[in-house]
């Protein structure tokens, strides 16, 4: 059985995880005093940012290293599903960290990568229209992204528990 190639794999699990902590630290923010909120999403924003360089290894590595194809004996349409989720995850994971360093960059809150050095976003800086929309899209992504999650989860439960194929352990 071809597997993804163990980076891959790693990159896979650390960019979920990250993933999950950041929707539901980013939801908890919303929650908190105004006062605490630059505190607050420093960190959120150090770990988006590295959510992003992963994620940009992450392609690299798939287009490098390859990756195994689906059971031949899945429907089209079953096929289509999974890689157009698969593939809409990608772009927002791309867009979300991208949305939120364009934010806060655009905002004047130029992230400070783990209270290092700063990271602003190129040739972007105090400018309020742009800040909105970027806004926007990094408040409706988490909602589209969380969808996807969920669509991906119930295929993999799906190929596990009921296919009994090997699909979820070419992750693992
Ligand atoms: C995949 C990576 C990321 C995820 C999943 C994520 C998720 C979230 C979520 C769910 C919220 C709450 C949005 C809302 O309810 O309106 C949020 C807020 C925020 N995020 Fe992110 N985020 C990510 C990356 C980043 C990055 C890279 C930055 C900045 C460099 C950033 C900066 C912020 C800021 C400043 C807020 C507060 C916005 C406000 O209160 O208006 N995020 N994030």
């Amino acid at each position: 059985m071809k597997k993804y190639s163990l980076r891959s794999r790693v990159l896979h699990w650390m960019i979920a995880l990250l993933a999950v902590a950041l929707l539901a630290g980013g939801f908890f923010g919303q929650t908190i005093p105004i006062e605490e909120k630059a505190a607050f999403y420093s960190p959120h924003k150090s770990v988006g940012l590295t959510l992003l360089a992963l994620m940009a290894f992450r392609i690299y590595a798939i287009r490098a290293d390859g990756y195994p194809e689906l059971p031949a004996q899945a429907a089209l349409w079953q096929k289509t599903l999974a890689r157009g989720v698969q593939y809409g995850l990608y772009g927002l994971l791309l867009l979300q960290p991208l949305s939120g360093w364009v934010m806060s960059s655009a905002s004047g809150h130029t992230p400070v990568y783990f209270g290092l050095f700063a990271v602003p976003f190129p040739f972007i800086h105090d400018a309020p229209s742009i800040a909105h929309i970027a806004r926007n899209v990094h408040g409706v992504c988490p909602w589209l992204i969380i969808m996807l999650m969920v669509l991906h989860i119930t295929g993999s439960i799906k190929h596990y528990f009921f296919d009994r194929d090997n699909v979820v352990q070419t992750m693992l």
